[in-house]
């Protein structure tokens, strides 16, 4: 790399040529610099080849930094355990949206945004009867959010600045009430309306939790653990939910349509889908006796069993957030007085896992999924809903991540490369002959 007034530099050299091309090298704020490759298929008539993404920098992003060596997590600059700590998820979302912690009246104009929009058409109720009761609860909200776009059409103009910031809080106000109906509706409970004198993570325990008949006992306990869940799974940059909701966003799609496919992509269990499948693996595994076994069919190539709720492509370190939730584990089943004995299960398997080299060499560490699902579970959510919860606190990552890419000038359709492994071009034989 050289640095030539000012402008760092990287130059490579094809080696059947001898032909040398100096490509720029452009620095974030924080994190390894990036080189530019746009310039590289005009000038050298190559493509570059990163299947999984494993080495490529899609856009340009000031929302959220991890430094994954360092298991450093920040949103605009504050670190998420300070965040945890010391914010509220609406607040956060403000932050993400908006690039600063809001000052009291800013909150107080962005709460009320909120609530004013958590009720969803009415309308919207008759979806939910088309689907089977025993529909996860994925399939629901994959339908239903996708639906929202036909019945905002005043806020669909994504060129407008208005529509898309009304469009952004209705997102993060109604997918928690579309989240708390898809609940209500597996149970065969009737849906309840939002309140809004209740905060956000209050309100959605209510419409999960509440009943007609009976007045609602909020549990603070709960809601401030429902509160700091949502945090921690609010923004988390580039990942694949993310960057499906930009790349759907980079054609111009509308932003409903756009968090519809963040969530069909969050559903897989590479993704979102970890936290239920890392509670139903501790109820497979069963006993801490059984953890050698499951271990080393973690550990063999030839079986498809992952140890989940471990490993990332980012964090070689620990999740940041998973240390937060542990901690929060601990002090919601305390709390409640609930003794699960997955939680045990859950810290005998990481403290064996983290002695074991397979994990050691490869930098597998605990991430968030791998503690959230036993609060879940004790706060009363069932297994399928895990993944709905992560759609609710990630919606504003996704809002704000779409709306930070429509802002952009240079705002073009996302369209990868490839590399053509298929046959040459062949001549077509009609079907009486072909051998
Ligand atoms: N159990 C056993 N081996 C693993 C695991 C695991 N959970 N994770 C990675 N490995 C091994 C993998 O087999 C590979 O070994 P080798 O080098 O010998 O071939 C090596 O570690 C590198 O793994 P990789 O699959 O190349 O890593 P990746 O960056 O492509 O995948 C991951 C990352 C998160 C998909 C993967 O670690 C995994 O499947 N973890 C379990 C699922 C999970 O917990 N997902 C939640 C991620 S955090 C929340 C979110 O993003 O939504």
């Amino acid at each position: 790399m050289t640095n030539d007034k000012n402008q760092k530099t990287f130059t490579l050299k094809n080696d059947e040529t001898g032909q040398e091309f100096t490509l720029p090298v452009l620095e974030g704020t924080c994190g390894p610099p990036v080189i530019d490759i746009r310039k590289l298929y005009a000038e050298t008539g190559h493509f570059t080849f990163d299947p999984s993404f494993t080495a490529t920098g899609s856009c340009k992003s000031r929302l959220t930094f991890i430094d994954g060596e360092k298991g450093i997590l920040m949103h605009r600059g504050y670190t998420i355990e300070e965040l945890a700590e010391k914010s509220s998820f609406l607040e956060v979302a403000y932050l993400l949206l908006n690039g600063d912690l809001p000052t009291k009246p800013e909150f107080d104009k962005f709460q009320t945004n909120i609530t004013y929009h958590t009720m969803v058409h009415e309308q919207i109720n008759y979806f939910f009867r088309g689907f089977r009761r025993d529909a996860h609860p994925m399939a629901v909200m994959c339908g239903v959010v996708g639906g929202l776009s036909a019945f905002y059409h005043d806020s669909l103009d994504i060129w407008d600045p208005e529509q898309r910031e009304i469009s952004a809080h209705r997102l993060i106000a109604k997918i928690p009430t579309l989240a708390a109906m898809t609940y209500k509706y597996t149970m065969g409970q009737p849906f309840m309306y939002p309140r809004n004198d209740l905060s956000f993570s209050e309100n959605f325990l209510y419409m999960c939790f509440g009943m007609p008949p009976e007045p609602f006992k909020l549990n603070p306990i709960l809601a401030d653990a429902m509160d700091k869940i949502l945090i921690l799974h609010a923004d988390h940059e580039q990942n694949a939910s993310t960057s499906t909701v930009r790349l759907a966003g980079s054609s111009q799609a509308n932003p409903f349509a756009c968090v519809a496919s963040g969530i069909a992509s969050l559903w897989g269990p590479s993704h979102g889908g970890a936290n239920q499948a890392v509670l139903e693996m501790l109820d497979q595994i069963g006993h801490k006796d059984n953890i050698p076994e499951y271990l080393e069919k973690a550990k063999d190539k030839d079986d498809p069993f992952r140890l989940m709720g471990f490993g990332h492509r980012v964090y070689k370190n620990f999740d940041p957030r998973a240390g937060v939730l542990k901690k929060a584990c601990h002090d919601v089943l305390e709390d409640l007085g609930i003794d699960d004995p997955r939680l045990e299960l859950a810290m005998e398997l990481e403290r064996i896992a983290l002695e074991d080299p397979y994990f050691v060499d490869r930098k597998l560490f605990p991430n968030v999924d791998f503690y959230s699902g036993i609060i879940l579970k004790a706060m009363g959510f069932p297994t399928s809903m895990f993944t709905v919860l992560f759609a609710v606190a990630r919606t504003v990552g996704w809002v704000s991540q779409w709306k930070e890419m429509i802002e952009e000038p240079a705002l073009r359709i996302g369209r990868p490369r490839q590399l053509y492994t298929g046959p040459d071009q062949r001549p077509y034989v009609p079907i009486d002959k072909r051998k």
